[in-house]
């Protein structure tokens, strides 16, 4: 699939995020081994530390759904340029990365995709 595409799934997505406290919305797309793709977006809570990042919402929807090896997952995040994801999301990325790794597309400056991999932004990943 196109990165440009996964990344306007992931903008489209962060058009319902819920966050009322830090008024920062984030959406994310993965796109699986099957090549479906899944949205997510943050969705935050009165108890702060209950709140969900849009990466982990993505992921959880597609193993819900049966899913299982991410191949790519696209973040947007509207007030960021190079909204990159969390540490805690880059380990929950990491369990269910595809032998090929993953490649994690974030918006450049000019609006353009621009790819990164787990290894790189995660190195010495912790497995289980
Ligand atoms: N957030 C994400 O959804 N993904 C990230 O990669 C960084 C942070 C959310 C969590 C919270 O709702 C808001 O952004 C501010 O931290």
């Amino acid at each position: 699939m196109d990165y440009n595409e996964l990344l306007e799934k992931a903008k489209k997505a962060s058009e319902n995020s819920y966050s009322p406290y830090s008024n920062f919305p984030v959406g994310a797309c993965v796109l699986m081994e099957s090549g479906k793709t899944y949205i997510g977006t943050n969705v935050e809570n009165s108890s702060f530390g209950a709140t969900i990042c849009a990466e982990r919402s993505a992921i959880v929807n597609a193993i819900v759904n049966g899913e299982r090896k991410i191949v790519a997952i696209a973040i947007y995040g509207p007030k960021m340029k190079r909204c990159a994801p969390c540490g805690v999301c880059r380990q929950v990325m990491n369990d269910f990365r595809s032998d090929k790794g993953i490649d994690i597309i974030l918006e450049d400056e000019n609006g353009q995709p621009e790819v990164h991999t787990i290894d790189e932004l995660l190195p010495l990943g912790f497995d289980l």
